[in-house]
């Protein structure tokens, strides 16, 4: 291929030539919206470091639901804010839990918007780490332990697929076995296969009240520095029988995306995290970019690299966007 002969600006000359020659698309129906539910009720309490995101309570959550599935969006992941905190975060595995009257709640408001449930502990810990402490480290197996009390305890409550964050090793596996052994054997499981130890998730700790009250994650979660790991952590949640496998963040680790996506063909997430949100956000309030461009932008970027689907918090922003006629080609 060379000048003169071909001449690529040909195709670019007119908008409908480009929507002939556009390799990806965005839809609604790519994004799954993260909801923070908390204690109360008519609760509508914007977190300051992500504008446009709040804690709802459940009847704010109810109440809002049905304009989610009304734009098209065919998900939500919750994260719940409970009322008290303890060392083992036992708050997240009860019966009456914030997350799980949420879905039962949204189960009989909106039966199909399919309600995703992250499944980790530091939003339940008073220590805010991801599970069982021992000796200033998390503890894996016993961590394990109480994450299958926590899945089946949210399996029970409705939820539509269960969504384990927490990098512990043989979490996948464990939580299937806990999941069949309770009848949930068509239940599926969306990991966090590889999930690194993220600067970007700082405003996300704001709003779920989850900062580590010492130390950091990093005995856990991946190294940034790290692409063959990735694949190594994916290959080990699908062979544990992970239905869906997620990369987080999503702009900064789009190799890995590409990666993951080539290497296993599995259906595959990507989790745009609070500190891209939030950057995009700040620059757009100081008018110092096209807010709307660059949150479309993003997003087809992350699906180009091989996402299928996107955990998004712009995810009724980008719809309406789309809807409006928005990142036309
Ligand atoms: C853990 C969890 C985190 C996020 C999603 N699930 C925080 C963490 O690992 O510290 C971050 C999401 C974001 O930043 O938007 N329950």
């Amino acid at each position: 291929m060379s000048f003169p002969d071909h001449r690529l600006r040909r195709l670019r000359a007119r908008p409908g030539l480009r929507t002939l020659i556009r390799e990806t698309t965005l839809a609604p129906g790519d994004f799954i919206l993260p909801l923070f539910v908390c204690p109360g009720t008519g609760v509508d309490k914007p977190v300051g470091s992500m504008p446009g995101v709040s804690q709802w309570s459940v009847d704010t959550l109810v109440s809002r639901a049905p304009d989610i599935a009304g734009e098209g969006i065919p998900a939500v992941m919750l994260f719940g804010i409970p009322e008290k905190k303890d060392a083992a975060g036992s708050a997240s595995w009860k019966k009456d839990g914030i997350v799980q009257t949420g879905l039962r709640e949204l189960q009989k408001a909106v039966p199909d918007l399919v309600a995703i449930v992250d499944l980790c502990f530091c939003e339940y810990t008073d220590h805010g780490h991801c599970g069982v402490m021992r000796d200033g480290d998390l503890d894996n197996d016993a961590t394990l332990e109480n994450l299958n009390r926590q899945a089946v305890s949210l399996a029970e409550a409705g939820a539509g697929v269960i969504a384990p964050s927490g990098m512990v090793d043989g979490m996948v596996g464990s939580i299937r076995g806990a999941l069949d052994a309770a009848g949930f054997e068509t239940l599926p499981i969306m990991s966090y296969a590889a999930k690194y130890a993220s600067a970007f998730y700082g405003p996300f700790r704001e709003a779920a009240e989850s900062t580590p009250a010492f130390g950091d994650r990093r005995t856990h979660q991946m190294d940034p520095a790290n692409g063959d790991e990735a694949l190594r952590e994916v290959a080990l949640d699908i062979e544990e029988g992970a239905d869906i496998v997620m990369v987080k963040p999503a702009l900064p680790y789009l190799d890995v995306i590409h990666r993951v996506k080539e290497a296993y063909g599995m259906p595959t997430a990507a989790y745009q995290v609070s500190g891209e949100y939030s950057m995009i956000r700040a620059a757009a309030e100081r008018g110092w970019i096209d807010g709307e461009r660059v949150m479309l932008e993003s997003l087809i970027a992350i699906k180009r690299a091989g996402a299928d689907m996107i955990l998004t918090y712009f995810a009724r922003d980008a719809a309406r966007a789309l809807a409006a006629g928005g990142g036309r080609a």
